[in-house]
């Protein structure tokens, strides 16, 4: 028996999906692991190994060492320029087009979910690909790479830096209230592949508990939320998610 087959999807989860108007989706980095983009929590190895991203994701780290903060962001986005999304990624491509409301809300900058052909993806932590200026916060589409690091912005000769939410940062507001309106609306929400530590996001499942939908985690390992949720999905999304979509039928 293939690992594919071993794997069951709860009969009153499929009769659940059949009937669902609205299905939201939280992802973390866990389903980018498949692609071979080291999630946060992982033990990283190589150049980076010493570094702690909650260290480097700060503007206070930024403001100490730009020039790290913006190698280190420069590393992960050559990275994930070499990678490609993943069976997980295209599953939920899919299961967008069978309902009438598909909210795809993820904590990623790696856009890995519109590469697999995801639409309208809510990006609460940014995107990598994108840089602005950290003086005057303007998006910056190209800049020079003179060798000065980080780059300077050419509107105000500002630092240069990523486009995504370190901590101590506020949410994209119109995003975050998008994601909490979709999780008390749905009809079942799915966190998958995130540890659940990191808040706002970590409370999107939460609302949509408290709203009494369904809770569907997804993750190899349990977490804070694994006690709490309506049913619980142990595997990779990688092999989970195409077998929850043919579930479908
Ligand atoms: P984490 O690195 O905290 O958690 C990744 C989760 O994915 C863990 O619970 C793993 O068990 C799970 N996982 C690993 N492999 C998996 C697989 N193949 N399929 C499914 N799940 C798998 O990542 P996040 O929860 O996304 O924020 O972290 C949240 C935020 O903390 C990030 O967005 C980032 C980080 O610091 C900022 O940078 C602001």
């Amino acid at each position: 028996m293939s690992a594919a087959q071993a794997i069951t999807i709860p009969d009153d989860l499929v009769d659940c999906l059949r009937s669902a108007r609205h299905v939201a989706v939280l992802t973390g980095a866990g389903i980018s692991a498949e692609s071979g983009v080291p999630t946060f929590r992982d033990a990283l190895s190589g150049l980076w190994a010493k570094y702690r991203p909650e260290v480097l994701a700060t503007p206070e780290a930024f403001v100490r060492n730009p020039g790290l903060v913006w190698e280190w962001y420069t590393w992960r986005r050559e990275l994930v320029r070499t990678v490609q999304p993943n069976e997980g990624h295209r599953a939920l491509a899919r299961l967008a087009d069978r309902f009438e409301t598909f909210t795809l809300i993820t904590q990623n900058v790696d856009g890995l979910h519109q590469r697999a052909g995801s639409r309208e993806v809510i990006e609460l932590h940014g995107n990598l690909a994108r840089v602005k200026c950290f003086e005057q916060g303007h998006i910056i589409a190209d800049w020079q790479e003179d060798g000065t690091v980080p780059p300077r912005c050419p509107r105000c000769q500002g630092r240069l830096r990523p486009d995504v939410v370190w901590f101590g940062e506020a949410l994209p507001e119109a995003g975050l209230a998008a994601a909490f309106a979709a999780a008390s609306d749905c009809d079942v929400f799915f966190a998958i592949g995130t540890s659940g530590l990191v808040h706002p996001a970590a409370d999107l499942p939460l609302a949509a508990l408290r709203a009494g939908r369904p809770v569907v985690e997804l993750n190899p390992e349990p977490t804070p939320l694994s006690r709490r949720c309506t049913y619980q999905l142990r595997g990779n999304s990688g092999a989970i998610l195409p077998v929850l979509v043919a579930a479908l039928g």
